[in-house]
Parts: C-alpha cells; sequence; structure tokens
C-alpha cells in the first residue's frame, strides 16, 4: 500500500516537473487532487480497509495530498516568474535618446562679442584700461561738455532719441556715441589717462548699414606731452592687430569734430577681388572712425589745464569694422536673433580672442 503511495508520488511530482505552462500545470493538478483525481480516489478506499491500517493509510494520503500541494504552488510561482520575464524580454520599448551635444559645442559667441574682446586684448596690450558709461545720458555730457553747445548744428547730425524733459528743463537722452565717457573719465580721475570704452549708441536711423542701436569704441589718451604722432602710431598698430595683417594702407583725412582741434577721419584701403575683399591694400576707401588732438574747451571744461596737459581721442564703429572683418554684408541681421546667422557667423565659445594665440580662429 505505502509502496503504491511512494509510487503515485514520484509519477505525480515528476508530471508537475515537466508541466510546461500554467494550463498543463492545472490539468495536473485535476488529475491528482480533482474530484475524480488519482490521490482523491485513494482517500475513497479509507473505508474498505481494516481499522488498524487507517490511520497510517489517512496520514500517508494526507502527507502525499501537501506535498503534490506544495509542489504545485512552487511550480507554479517559477512558471509565472518564467511567464513575467518573457513577456519583460518581448516587450520592450527603447525609451533612450542619442545624447544632444553640450552647450560648448552647440553654442555659439556673436560676432559683435567676438570683436568687443578682440579690440579690448588689443588695447589692453597697449596699457589702455576700459572705462563705462550708462547708455541713458545727460545732454551735459553727451553734447555740452564735448563742446558742442545747445544751438550747435551737430546736435542735429546726431539724430538723438530724447526723454521727456525734466522740472528744470534739462533732459536726459539715449547717448548718440561713447564719446560721454571721455567726459565721465576725465572728471573721475588725473591724467596720466588711458583709456577705452566700448559700448551701446543710438541714433535714429535704419537702413543695411544703420540700426538704432549700434556699437563704437571711444580712445582716450591724455598725458603731457602727447601729439597726433602717437594717435597716428597707435590706430595703425591697432589696425595691423585688427585685421591681422602685416601691413596697411592707411588715410587720415582732415575732417571736423567739435571735441577735437585737429580732427581727423581715418579710412582704410580696400580691394574687392571677386567675392573676397582684402582689408589694408587697393584703391577704394572705407571710413572706420573720427579722431583728433582733445580740443582745449574739453579740457578746461574738466578742470584740465590745456597748457599742461595735450591728448587724444577716436570714435570707432564695432558694428563696421565686425561687418568688414567677418564679411558681413548687413547690420540688421547682427540684432535679428537668427540662429541660423549666428551658427553661420559666430564663434566658438572657448576660444578667447588673444594676441598670442591669434585673435580669430
Ligand atoms: N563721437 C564721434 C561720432 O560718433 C566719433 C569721434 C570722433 C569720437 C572724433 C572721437 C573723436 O573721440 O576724437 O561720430
Amino acid at each position: 500500500m505505502s509502496g503504491d503511495i511512494e509510487t503515485l508520488e514520484r509519477q505525480v511530482l515528476t508530471e508537475i516537473e515537466g508541466a510546461a505552462d500554467l494550463q498543463a500545470l492545472e490539468a495536473v493538478r485535476i488529475a491528482a487532487l480533482g474530484k475524480k483525481g488519482r490521490i482523491t480516489q485513494l482517500m475513497k478506499r479509507l473505508g474498505g480497509l481494516p481499522p488498524e491500517e487507517r490511520k497510517s493509510f489517512g496520514q500517508a494520503v494526507n502527507t502525499l495530498k501537501r506535498r503534490v500541494g506544495e509542489a504545485i504552488e512552487a511550480r507554479k510561482s517559477a512558471l509565472a516568474e518564467a511567464a513575467l520575464a518573457a513577456r519583460l524580454a518581448q516587450e520592450t520599448a527603447d525609451i533612450t535618446l542619442p545624447v544632444r551635444p553640450g552647450p560648448l559645442a552647440e553654442g555659439r559667441i556673436h560676432p559683435l562679442s567676438q570683436i568687443w574682446d578682440e579690440v579690448t586684448e588689443i588695447f589692453a596690450d597697449m596699457g589702455f584700461s576700459v572705462a563705462e558709461g550708462p547708455d541713458i545720458e545727460s545732454d551735459e555730457l553727451n553734447f555740452t561738455k564735448l563742446n558742442i553747445p545747445p544751438e550747435h548744428p551737430a546736435r542735429q547730425d546726431m539724430d538723438t532719441f530724447y526723454f521727456k524733459p525734466r522740472a528744470d528743463g534739462s533732459r536726459l537722452l539715449l547717448r548718440t556715441h561713447t564719446s560721454p565717457v571721455q567726459i565721465r573719465t576725465m572728471q573721475a580721475q588725473e591724467p596720466p589717462i588711458r583709456i577705452i570704452a566700448p559700448g551701446r549708441v543710438y541714433r535714429c536711423d535704419s537702413d543695411q548699414t544703420h540700426t538704432p542701436m549700434f556699437h563704437q569704441v571711444e580712445g582716450l589718451v591724455i598725458d603731457e606731452e602727447t601729439h597726433l604722432g602717437h594717435l597716428k602710431w597707435c590706430l595703425e598698430e591697432f589696425c595691423k592687430a585688427f585685421f591681422e595683417v602685416d601691413e596697411v594702407k592707411m588715410r587720415f583725412r582732415a575732417s571736423h569734430f567739435p571735441f577735437t582741434e585737429p580732427s581727423m577721419e581715418v579710412d582704410i584701403a580696400y580691394a574687392r577681388r571677386g567675392n573676397e575683399i582684402r582689408i589694408g591694400e587697393g584703391e577704394d576707401w572705407l571710413e572706420i572712425l573720427g579722431s583728433g588732438m582733445v580740443h582745449p574747451n574739453v579740457l578746461a571744461g574738466v578742470g584740465l589745464d590745456p597748457e599742461r596737459y595735450q591728448g587724444f581721442a577716436f570714435g570707432m564703429g564695432l558694428d563696421r569694422i565686425a561687418m568688414l572683418k567677418y564679411g558681413m554684408p548687413d547690420l540688421r541681421a547682427f540684432f535679428a536673433g537668427d540662429v541660423r546667422w549666428l551658427r553661420h557667423y559666430g564663434f566658438a565659445p572657448l576660444e578667447q580672442p588673444t594676441l598670442a594665440g591669434g585673435l580669430s580662429r
């Protein structure tokens, strides 16, 4: 009898192990433990046994039932786990994205920021420091202190953006040039002075080469023995370094500015060869800056003795020289914020212009 039970146990356990899925396992369970199952049938024999055998037989069948039941549960969870693993392996979704290039690869420095840094680098090397003034300026500093009195015609030429007059009649304005920084600097520090002042300026004007806001860099040198030769040398050295050429053909043309005497405008030569523009040679001229020896009235106006101090000043269009150096034909594109333009004309963010390493790479 117990031999039968052991054989049955082995058979059923083998069937359980062999069940390939939950359905097959359920069939094995019903065949063993179901109403007509083989183990259930065994129990029915209990009544026909002699009383002394019933107890041990009953216990043996119950043990068998328990073991089979446990084996089925174990197999069931193994099958369920395997089924889940198979499903997970099959139902995959690729949620990874290609890694985007970071800001160092994608970002670009605006050509104007580049030019600003290049100009600063060159003048810093000559011993200039950088001065600043506000975009919103007083009439007094933008004009009067620069020897442009209220009735002076130069005021009309500037196409000034004015603010509403204040109670005392004075007016603020958007500075029309960086020249008021000359006045601020001379009021704030003693000579010798050697500064440049790059910044935004504003005039009511707009076409392909003019925008209502544009950029200038002002230069000012004040000392006791400064003369026109210094001015000329300084601007020539600047142009050679800036355009990265050994020689630059330049022309100093007599001109007039109220705040300088004598005054000169400076042109540089350029040649057009097909699509290419060559700077510093050829027969065409392009004006890039105004300059001159600081007018005695300007010096006296800030309390400097014109008998003792002289100096020179210049004002250069940053956008103008940027367009020239990097071949950008339309100034309005500078401020349009078009990322395609920036991608084309912009500079890599870590390539700082240095005289040692090269200004533009
Ligand atoms: N401020 C002048 C302008 O905007 C440019 C200029 C001319 C600046 C002569 C100077 C200078 O410092 O000396 O047109």
